[in-house]
């Protein structure tokens, strides 16, 4: 029996493993609308336990458009998660009923979890402000589509950088693929430090605190400051930790939305002050070719006025979704093979009876019947292996 694979962080695939994941999307694109049926007899179970409309619907269209069929569950309240039962419990009966499990779940680490305790394969649709690596194969595939590569451009990271989740698995993708990465936020909404720290392992520098200037005035006169990852600062011209935007060649803008859901009370003054993505915004020298992308759903930080744009690629983005899920539920199934190098797997050890602190972290909330274990890319950095938190 072959061992089964899950999709639980973006580290879970090597950039061989996603770049022939791409090509299988392009052959699903070419069939969505042809019914093939090879998934004929699989049933999916789809648990979101928080709201979704692109993930939950692009899953389930993926599964159908495949022949397979789904199962719902898309209310905790209406489940036995209500009545106390633990989400290994859960994920062992659901998976007696289905063949794969896509799981959404407000606790970073749930779908790690969970993947410990189904014998099918899960997939992580996103994990509390941990990760979402499907929608990171997404924008993977729109940068793919829109500038033919995945190494050697230069995107900027615009917004809650902090609690999207999106965004972690995305910086840890670009830079692995020798893309450099930009962040733009607001002072408290910067990506968390467990993400930053690997980048700069990655990069194999340090990061980069710059103040980003612009004389055509995007940022109405004010510097912003700005974390840059990238392995040769000097291509950027950055003098005196100031980068002029005027001499900036951006590939890709990705953009987010304040996550007010996962903003704790002591932060709820936290806003996303940056100026919205708009023609005067888009009309910068420095974004003449730049794709704009947003997982979705935009609150106010895209305007309305450039969803016509040709740069503007959001919601070709979240169609996307359709075709790369396709290929990644078909992948897991085993109807797809992958001849190429695997991610390596994480080394996983025991850490006495030290326990994760991170209050948004599963191994909280589930409580005692889990086991701490951390894992490590570089030396005296261990993380929890469900949040990747460092303890
Ligand atoms: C994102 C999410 O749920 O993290 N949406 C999505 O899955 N496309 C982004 C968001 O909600 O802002």
């Amino acid at each position: 029996m072959t061992e089964k694979r899950d999709f639980i962080s973006i580290d879970d695939f090597s950039n061989e493993e996603i770049e022939v994941l791409f090509v299988i999307a392009d052959k699903m694109n070419q069939l969505l609308h042809r019914s093939h049926g090879v998934l004929a007899g699989h049933l999916m179970g789809s648990l979101f336990l928080e709201p979704s409309t692109r993930t939950r619907l692009s899953f389930e269209a993926a599964m159908n458009r495949l022949g397979g069929r789904v199962i719902t569950m898309s209310d905790a309240a209406a489940s036995s998660f209500s009545k106390g039962e633990s989400l290994a419990d859960s994920v062992r009966i659901v998976s007696s009923y289905t063949d794969l499990i896509v799981l959404r779940h407000p606790q970073a680490g749930a779908a790690r979890l969970a993947a410990e305790y189904a014998p099918v394969p899960v997939i992580n649709a996103g994990d509390g402000g941990h990760e979402h690596p499907t929608q990171t194969l997404c924008d993977l595939y729109a940068l793919r589509q829109t500038k033919g590569r995945l190494g050697g451009l230069k995107v900027i990271l615009y917004g809650d950088l902090k609690y999207g989740r999106t965004t972690h698995s995305l910086a840890l993708a670009l830079v692995r693929f020798g893309t450099d990465v930009l962040c733009i936020a607001e002072p408290g909404l910067e990506l968390p430090a467990y993400v930053r720290e690997r980048l700069c392992a990655m990069t194999g520098t340090v990061e980069q605190g710059i103040r980003v200037v612009d004389e055509n005035s995007v940022f109405s006169g004010k510097e912003r400051q700005a974390l840059l990852y990238c392995r040769d600062p000097q291509a950027w011209g950055i003098e005196d930790d100031r980068l002029k935007l005027d001499g900036v060649h951006c590939d890709a803008i990705y953009v987010t939305r304040l996550q007010r859901e996962r903003l704790p009370k002591s932060e709820t003054t936290l806003a996303q002050a940056l100026p919205p993505i708009d023609a005067r915004f888009l009309a910068h020298d420095a974004f003449v070719d730049a794709v704009v992308l947003h997982p979705l759903p935009r609150v106010d930080e895209i305007a309305h006025e450039i969803d016509g744009d040709p740069r503007s690629f959001y919601f070709r983005q979240a169609a996307l979704g359709v075709p790369v899920r396709m290929a990644l539920i078909s992948f897991l199934l085993g109807h797809e093979m992958m001849r190429v190098e695997r991610a390596k797997p994480r080394i996983f050890e025991e850490r006495g009876k030290k326990r994760c602190q991170n209050p948004n972290c599963v191994i909280v909330s589930e409580g005692e019947y889990l086991l701490q274990r951390v894992w490590s890319d570089q030396e005296d950095a261990w993380h929890c292996i469900f949040c990747d938190e460092v303890l």
